[in-house]
Parts: structure tokens; C-alpha cells; sequence
């Protein structure tokens, strides 16, 4: 969920309205703000996107207020209807409240206050909050001490933003495991999920704690701990600027996102070598003892960033000789896993936010195990509790499905695997310099694949009625296999599946039938044998009527008479190839779903930041 509030001089209505379209990719069901007038809260709240409640606001305007607070919702508890959508209310419309996480103990919360008379309109945790944060008001208490107690009373993960409709002063907000960021302006202060919320207005922000409550007033910003002690935020400066959070006259986030790719990939390289050549981290908090000392290595993440990791194992192995795992995140946490102090849980996350791998690296850091993060937002919860971090510089990634955060992540790793390999000095030699110069000609790689990508749309316009598409790629190419089904599903909808190629032949291969679409990610031509089984493969699919369109770098000959369509692809080393092969992939998703009337940056079901478990 997008969570915004504001104190000011200016019209609240137009800062939060702007603030939750910035958020609005992290939740989309329902939409709603409200607004202090006069002694009183006026509220408006609809089911759907955003632009829903901003029609229902120009039919019956709100009175001006310089005080509010504004949500755009993923549903957990209740269904997306107007009703369930926040802001919620006390029950006599004094507090205005919304919310994002799961307030776990609400069953709880809510028998209670049914039977002190309370009567709550929706079946969300959230109203209870509201309930009891004015319960707190009409006892006496201020707006800040009322939320201080609340929370002490709360179990679960929340961000809760308040206002009090007799005190247009102050917004209060409170967070526990789930993301809060305030924004420093001149006379007005903000409050965001994320600094897309504020970044037209301000640049300067203030990262909270866990179980930090925050008022803000025209004049300042105070921060408290639950029990009321005072507490303090760090503040930083954004490095990005508005213009990184516009489309940029291009028909969708995603589309400009996949188009940046060259200059992230740039930036994520930039500056990772010292003077005198060795490469550096953004934040390593593990002596290069300890780093010595690592004898198994699991990533975790979830999604796109899963893949990510996948691709990683191989690259960290082959250079580092450590072994490596790959897990989701989910999985992880909850099976009992061996960690060790000499355990480097590695963890993938392009926000920096999502819940499962959150309570997977507190709880990989309760087992003593080294946390290491890749992420691409700084001030993030996952890098503020991990040990060391690599930062992915990819600038805000506001596609709901990622693309440049992938490919970002990929050269993080990659990183990471060839800082591993200096530290503890196995095959720290040519092949590791050969890396770093093959990663170095990635942007110029990129830029002309997207220059040169005509063929790619068209490929999509042939594809637009396909009801299922295969992808298969072996070694580093199978997990681009995923990400290139993932795609699929997300934008458009339809059924896709990645396969190690290898696997074909044990089961998969039942599913070729005449016609059927099957991407293809050849291999490198190289010392192994993995490109000619590849084609091998290749050759066994289309015998049995799958339209081949095959991915296979440039100058490939031996794979080009089997392929009904060929996507050439720059000629890197085996390991950095998902890099490159990513995006024809990314290309093809995001013109399908534009062709099949799709919203691409903000699919069906889906939000780009999940922070409930
Ligand atoms: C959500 C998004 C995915 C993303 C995943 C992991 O499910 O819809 O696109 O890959 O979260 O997100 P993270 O921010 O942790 O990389």
C-alpha cells in the first residue's frame, strides 16, 4: 500500500492526490484521502485506481484544509470495495487513520471494542486502530500520546498515519515493520511510504527506526519511541529528482524503465574500485576475517529478484568456490534452514521492503548468521538491518514488473561474486579482470539492443492470440527462462512457464504441440558443451511443431536454421549473458501486454512493493 500525509501552507488535497499517484504502484485496489476542515474530517474513498477517487472528488469537491492524509491500497484483509478502503474513521469521525500491514491481533482488538458498544463498518484490521486511537483522544490524551499507546497495543506489521480532526497541527504516523519515510520541507512536512510521495516538494528526508513514532507540524518533526521516549531519525538527502519519477513521454513506466537500463547498469558499475583497483562495496560491516571465514552462502529473495539470485549461483560459485543456495525467501524462513556464523545469507530486493525476506534476514541474523543486502532503495528497512550492502543505483523503479532493478541486481551480484573471489583470493586473476571488463562494455551492449529492437515489436504483434508460450534456457540462461515467463504472466496474462532445457525430455516435452511458442536462450558458442545440447534441444522442439524463437548471440550459425524467429544477442561470456538476454524478453512482455490493452505498469492483482507476509 501508498501511504501519504501532510502539514502545510499549501492545499493538502492537491499534495496528497500527487503523492498517491507517485505511490500508487504500490497498491492499487482502492483508493482514498481525507482532509481536516473546520473540526471536522471530510473523507472521500473509492474501490479501484486512483483516478477513480479523483473523479468522485471533482463531482462533490472537498473543502480546503493544508492538513491530510491520503492511501492507495492492496487488499489483505476485506475485499477492495469503497467501504474496506482507508481512510477509516473513529467512531465519532474525530481520527482519520490509514494503514498499511496486518494488524495481527485485531480478531482480538475488535471483540473488545464491540463490546464496549463500538459499531465498525468494515472488515478491515484497520478501524480498529482508528476505534482505539479515539478512544485515547476522548480519555484526554494528544494525538501523539494516543498513538504511542495504541501501538503498545498492536501485534503484527504496520504503518499507521493519523490525524486528529480537533487538532489540524500535526499528522502522526507510527511504523513496525513496514516503511515510513518523512520528508523535511520549509513550513510544510510530509509523510511517505517512500520519498516518491514528497519528491516534488522536497529532496531532504528523515528515515525512522523500528517502533518509532513521528508528529509532524508546519514547524518540525518529532520523533519518539512507543513508550513516548524521545528518539531520533537519520537524515539524508535523495539522489534522484522528480523527473526520475515521471514517464517522460513514454507510454509507460516500464517502457522508459527498460530504456534506462544502459545508463543503471552504468551506474551500478560506477565507482566500485578503489584507487588502486581493488573493487569495494557500499557498505560492508563484516571484516575481511570474517568474509575469509564464509563456508556456505544462501540467497534469498522472492520474485523477479529470485531469479536474480539464481543467476547468481552460478556466478558466485565459479568464482569463489563457496557453496551456494538459492531460496525464496518464504520458503526459507519458515523450514528450519542450517545457518552458521560462517553463513553469508545474501539478500535480494529491489525495495528493500518486502515483508518475506525482511523476517527471513531478522531471522538468518538471529542465527548469527552475516546478512549481505542488494537493494535498490537507499534507506530501505532490508539494508538498515543488514550487515553489508550493495546498493543496485538502478534510480526508482515505478514499473510494477522490474526490469532495470533485474538487471541491476545481476551486475550486484556479479559484483559481489568477483569481491568475494579478491577477499579471499581464489582465482583472482585473469579470468576476474577479463569479468570486469566484459561488464564494463554491458551499457554499449544494451543501448543497441534497445536501438535495434524493431524486430522484437513485431514479434509481439505475431503473438498477440498465443494462449500459452514456453521459454527454456539451460545454466545461466534457465533462470532467464523464468524471469521471461514471469513476464508473461504478469503483463499479459497468459499461461507461460520457464524449463531447464535439460528437463525437456523428462516431462515438459509433452506440452509441445503444433504451433506453440517456445523461447529459446542459447549459450555462449563456448569451451563446453551447453550451446550444442541447446540446440539439440532446439532441433527436438521444432520436429514436434513449436515455433522456435530463439535467442542465441550474433553470428551463431549453428542454431539459426532452426529458429522461426532469431533475436540476435551480443556476444558477452557465458555468465554475464542473462544481462543481455533479459531484454528482448522484457521488450516482448511489455508490447504484448500494451497490444492486448493491458495496463502494463500497474498488472492486475499485483504491487510492486509487498510488505505484509
Ligand atoms: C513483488 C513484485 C515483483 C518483485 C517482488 C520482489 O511481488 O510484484 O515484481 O519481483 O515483489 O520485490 P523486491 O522489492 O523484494 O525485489
Amino acid at each position: 500500500c501508498g501511504i501519504v500525509g501532510y502539514v502545510g501552507e499549501k492545499q493538502a488535497q492537491g499534495v496528497v492526490i500527487e503523492g498517491l499517484r507517485r505511490l500508487e504502484y504500490r497498491g492499487y485496489d482502492s483508493a482514498g484521502i481525507a482532509l481536516i476542515d473546520d473540526g471536522r474530517i471530510a473523507s472521500d474513498k473509492r474501490a479501484g485506481k486512483l483516478a477513480n477517487l479523483e473523479k468522485a472528488i471533482e463531482e462533490s469537491p472537498l473543502p480546503s484544509s493544508t492538513t491530510g492524509i491520503g492511501h492507495t491500497r492492496w487488499a489483505t484483509h476485506g475485499a477492495p470495495n469503497d467501504a474496506n478502503a482507508h481512510p477509516h474513521l473513529g467512531a465519532r469521525g474525530r481520527v482519520a487513520l490509514v494503514h498499511n500491514g496486518i494488524i495481527e491481533n485485531f480478531a482480538r482488538l475488535r471483540a473488545r471494542l464491540e463490546a464496549d458498544g463500538h459499531d465498525l463498518v468494515s472488515e478491515t484490521d484497520t478501524e480498529v486502530a482508528a476505534h482505539l486511537l479515539e478512544q485515547q483522544l476522548e480519555a484526554g490524551a494528544d494525538l501523539t500520546t494516543a498513538m504511542q499507546a495504541v501501538c503498545r497495543e498492536l501485534e503484527g506489521a504496520f504503518t499507521l498515519v493519523a490525524m486528529d480532526a480537533q487538532d489540524p497541527s500535526r499528522v502522526v504516523a507510527a511504523r513496525r515493520n513496514s516503511p515510513l519515510v518523512v520528508g523535511l520541507g520549509e513550513g510544510e512536512n510530509f509523510l511517505g511510504s517512500d520519498v516518491a510521495a514528497f519528491i516534488e516538494h522536497t529532496r531532504d528526508a528523515l528515515e525512522l527506526g523500528q517502533d518509532q513514532v513521528v508528529t509532524i507540524t508546519r514547524e518540525g518533526v518529532d520523533v519518539s519511541d512507543f513508550d513516548g521516549n524521545p528518539a531520533e531519525g537519520t537524515c539524508y538527502h535523495v539522489d534522484w529528482d522528480l523527473s526520475a519519477a515521471e514517464k517522460d513521454g513514454y507510454d509507460w513506466f516500464m517502457r522508459k524503465e527498460i530504456h534506462e537500463q544502459p545508463r543503471a547498469v552504468a551506474d551500478a558499475l560506477l565507482g566500485r574500485h578503489t584507487e588502486s583497483g581493488a573493487l569495494k562495496l557500499d557498505e560492508v560491516r563484516i571484516s575481511d576475517e570474517d568474509l575469509r571465514e564464509i563456508d556456505k552462502i544462501i540467497i534469498i529473495a522472492c520474485g523477479t529478484s529470485n531469479y536474480a539470485a539464481m543467476v547468481a549461483k552460478y556466478a558466485i560459485e565459479h568464482w569463489t568456490r563457496i557453496a551456494c543456495e538459492v531460496e525464496l525467501s518464504h520458503e526459507f524462513r519458515y523450514r528450519d534452514p542450517i545457518l552458521t556464523r560462517n553463513t553469508l545469507v545474501v539478500a535480494i530486493s529491489q525495495s528493500g521492503e518486502t515483508a518475506d525476506t525482511l523476517m527471513a534476514i531478522r531471522y538468518a541474523r538471529e542465527q548469527k548468521s552475516k546478512v549481505l543486502a542488494i537493494c535498490n532503495t537507499n534507506g530501505s528497512t532490508i539494508p538498515r538491518e543488514s550487515d553489508a550492502v550493495i546498493y543496485t543505483h538502478a534510480g526508482p523503479e515505478i514499473g510494477v514488473a522490474s526490469t532495470k532493478g533485474f538487471v541491476t541486481q545481476l551486475i550486484a551480484c556479479y559484483l559481489l561474486g568477483l569481491f568475494l573471489a579478491q577477499v579471499r583470493g581464489t582465482r583472482f586473476g585473469d579470468e576476474i579482470r577479463d569479468v570486469v571488463e566484459e561488464l564494463a562494455k554491458l551499457p554499449g551492449h544494451l543501448q543497441r539492443q534497445l536501438d535495434e529492437s524493431a524486430s522484437v515489436l513485431d514479434l509481439a504483434k505475431t503473438l498477440a492470440d498465443a494462449k500459452s508460450v514456453l521459454f527454456l534456457g539451460r545454466h545461466a540462461g534457465f533462470p532467464v527462462a523464468l524471469e521471461g515467463a514471469l513476464k508473461l504472466k504478469e503483463l499479459a496474462y497468459i499461461h507461460a512457464e520457464g524449463f531447464a532445457a535439460g528437463e525437456l525430455k523428462h516431462g515438459p516435452i509433452a506440452l509441445i504441440e503444433q504451433d506453440l511458442p517456445v523461447f529459446c536462450v542459447v549459450p555462449p558458442r563456448g569451451r563446453d558443451q551447453l550451446h550444442d545440447k541447446m540446440v539439440s534441444a532446439i532441433q527436438e522442439i521444432r520436429a514436434r511443431g513449436a515455433r522456435t524463437i530463439v535467442l542465441a548471440e550474433e553470428g551463431d550459425d549453428d542454431v539459426a536454421p532452426y529458429a522461426d524467429v532469431l533475436l540476435p544477442l551480443p556476444v558477452v561470456p557465458t555468465l554475464l549473458q542473462p544481462v543481455v538476454a533479459a531484454i528482448p524478453l522484457q521488450l516482448f512482455a511489455c508490447e504484448l501486454a500494451t497490444l492486448m490493452g493491458h495496463d502494463v505498469d500497474q498488472p492486475r492483482n499485483l504491487a510492486k512493493s509487498v510488505t505484509v507476509e
